[in-house]
């Protein structure tokens, strides 16, 4: 009995420290590769809705799904953390035909960042 109490106790170890992946979870593959949605809080709900319209005019989704779940930028592989977000969002709003406002970046700044937390919970 005593044994079998270990061996759970033991099994229970075994299941926390296992490393998980990132908590960001995403749909799709590669061009189809997209955040998904059941993540994004009610407040944020309308920010994810301008990001999946504006932020995949001139190319898709993938881009910032992966500088979001690896910390770096596909591009030009700089860091992509929550110093960063700003940064790439006025560089985006800038680039011509952006069809974006600064209002429109604001709010997808406050997404990623929320999604850079959740991507860096264990
Ligand atoms: C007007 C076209 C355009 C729009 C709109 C646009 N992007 Fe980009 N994006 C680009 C181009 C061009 C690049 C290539 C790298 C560069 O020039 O910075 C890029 C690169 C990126 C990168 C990689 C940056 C790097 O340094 O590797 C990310 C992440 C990104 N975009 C996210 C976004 C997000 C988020 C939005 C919406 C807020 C957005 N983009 C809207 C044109 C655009």
């Amino acid at each position: 009995m005593k044994l079998m109490k270990t061996m759970v106790l033991i099994g229970m170890l075994a299941l926390v420290a296992t490393p998980v992946h990132a908590k960001l979870k995403t749909v799709g593959k590669g061009d189809k590769l997209g955040f998904d949605p059941s993540q994004v809080p009610t407040d944020m709900k309308g920010a994810f809705e301008i990001m999946k319209v504006k932020c995949i005019q001139c190319h898709t989704m993938e881009r910032t799904v992966i500088a979001i779940q690896t910390g770096i930028a596909p591009v030009t592989g700089q860091p992509f953390d929550k110093q960063a977000t700003k940064a790439y969002g006025i560089k985006m709003l800038r680039k011509p035909k952006s069809n974006m406002t600064r209002e429109d970046v604001k709010q997808v700044v406050n997404l990623m960042n929320f999604l850079i937390d959740e991507s860096a919970k264990p």
